[in-house]
């Protein structure tokens, strides 16, 4: 697997919800996540990998031997809270890059599992805002979209330079 690095248009599709979840959607899933792991991310969505569908896996536990593996089949977030949160974020498709951004610190989001179940739950902390990173990138979006142009046009100009040496 392959990660798209920015700015690529790929990365600004709106990605297809998956409508059957079969054997072919629980490897990509796993694929997912052991390309996520190899490059030290803690979240990934399909886009990021050139598919666009509506797939993501997390995995935001602080300690390296116990992984806290999710994956997300159709996310959706149903309720937001007014409380906001400031993390520094990254992103494996803009290396090396960091911004601070703001989103709400709480969500609930309803999403299927890999047994086709959907549930609901809620989250808070860095996997709150993980989540909605993740998110983002199923509707075309970047964290540099949350930041201002100036900032945004700096990665961007810096992105492209990186993306020039490889
Ligand atoms: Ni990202």
């Amino acid at each position: 697997m392959q990660i798209i690095v920015a700015p690529d248009s790929r990365l600004n599709q709106i990605s297809k919800k998956v409508e059957i979840i079969d054997d072919s959607i629980i490897s990509f899933l796993d694929q997912m996540l052991e390309c996520m792991y190899q490059n030290n991310g803690i979240g990934l969505a399909a886009p990021q990998v050139g598919i666009l569908k509506r797939l993501v896996v997390i995995d935001c536990s602080d300690n390296k031997d116990i992984k806290k593996p999710l994956k997300l089949i159709n996310p959706e977030i149903t309720e937001l809270s007014k409380n906001i949160s400031e993390f520094e974020e990254g992103c494996l498709s803009l290396p090396s890059q960091y911004a601070k951004v703001i989103r709400p610190s709480k969500i609930t989001l309803k999403y299927t599992n890999t047994e086709g179940l959907i549930c609901e739950n809620k989250f808070s902390g860095l996997e709150a805002t993980c989540i909605q990173h993740e998110i983002d990138h199923l509707d075309g979006k970047l964290f540099v979209d949350h930041i201002s142009k100036l900032k945004k046009n700096i990665i961007i100009k810096k992105l492209k330079k990186f993306k020039k040496k490889i």
